[in-house]
């Protein structure tokens, strides 16, 4: 059976396939499910500074099997209210990272070390969210913003830091390094898209924000771009996502350069189990081909010397 544990960022992972923040990961109970279900690793939602209630319904649509196109708003119960629910996915013994969202460096770096004190082992910076005014890609599609905030995060706590990065940019792997730079000790890559849905009856979008973001198979191939850039752009690992559906999905991500990867949209189709099936697929798959360890195939697509 081929080795699925990587070390991402210092963190080791029993295997590589992480929940994506968002999906399935509000409350403590979810966490610790997702991670029964044999996650390698779960990211909680993006929390803020304050208890947010979202936009009003609709929120999410679905495209049959291969997407979803959400602006849920960033919905979460605030920094002050969550604590307890890391505390029950602690208990679990769960390998938690925590996200956040902020609107400026100082308040990320707040923000930020409030998760610390929770105990998670990582912290998971969005700056890629594309359908929150002030938050998100608002605040993350400038390197230098990116650098700044990544660096004052750095400055308040010891526990690595990952950049969220958006594909809503010409250059991602630009994101990268800035956040490279600032101290982050890992990037993730890919959130949503930016897309809309247009319901003719009603002439207006389908969601009531207008503009939301896209999640799913439909996106993979421009998650695996941005990881293909970003590979080459530093030396921080990478984490892949973006209609992560298979265990063949998320090897085309690991030797695109990603050292791990988050799934979101699978579980929102499909339920945890699918933590499970992805696993097995990818061992089965390793072992087929030949690689006795997951670490040997990141980045392997890449031309050698
Ligand atoms: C309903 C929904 C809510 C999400 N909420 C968050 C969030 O709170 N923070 C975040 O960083 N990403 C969020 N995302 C983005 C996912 O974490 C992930 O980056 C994206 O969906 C692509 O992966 P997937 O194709 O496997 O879903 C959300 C995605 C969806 C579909």
């Amino acid at each position: 059976m081929a080795d699925l544990a990587v070390r991402v960022a210092g963190i080791p992972l029993r295997n590589p396939f992480l929940l994506a923040s968002g999906i399935w990961g509000e409350s403590g109970d979810s966490l610790a499910g997702a991670w029964s279900a044999g996650a390698g690793g779960v990211i909680t939602k993006s929390i803020g500074s304050d208890p947010r209630p979202g936009y009003p319904n609709p929120t999410i649509e679905t495209y049959e099997r291969w997407g979803l196109l959400n602006a849920m708003g960033l919905p979460n119960p605030g920094i002050a209210e969550y604590p307890g629910e890391i505390a029950i996915a602690r208990k679990a013994g769960a390998t938690i990272i925590g996200s956040v969202f902020a609107g400026d460096a100082a308040e990320f770096a707040r923000l930020a070390q409030r998760m610390e004190g929770t105990g998670v082992a990582a912290i998971e910076l969005n700056l890629s969210c594309p359908h929150a005014e002030g938050f998100g890609t608002e605040v993350g599609s400038d390197p230098d913003e990116v650098e700044a905030i990544v660096r004052a995060v750095r400055q308040q706590v010891t526990v690595p830091i990952i950049a969220k990065i958006t594909p809503n940019t010409s250059d991602p792997a630009a994101l990268a390094a800035a956040a490279e730079h600032g101290g982050a000790a890992a990037v993730s890559a890919i959130n949503t898209l930016r897309a809309l849905a247009i319901d003719v009856e009603l002439r207006r979008p389908v969601l009531s924000h207008g503009l939301g973001g896209l999640s799913g198979s439909a996106i993979k191939p421009v998650g695996l771009a941005c990881v293909w850039q970003i590979y080459e752009a530093v030396s921080i690992p990478v984490i892949g996502v973006g209609g992560i559906m298979s265990g063949r999905d998320a090897l085309e991500y690991v030797m695109a350069g990603a050292r791990a990867v988050e799934v979101g949209t699978a579980i929102a189709f499909d339920g945890v189990g699918v933590f499970d099936r992805l696993t097995r697929e990818l061992s089965e798959l390793l072992d087929r081909i030949g690689i006795a360890r997951l670490e040997e195939a990141v980045g392997a697509a890449h031309p050698k010397g």
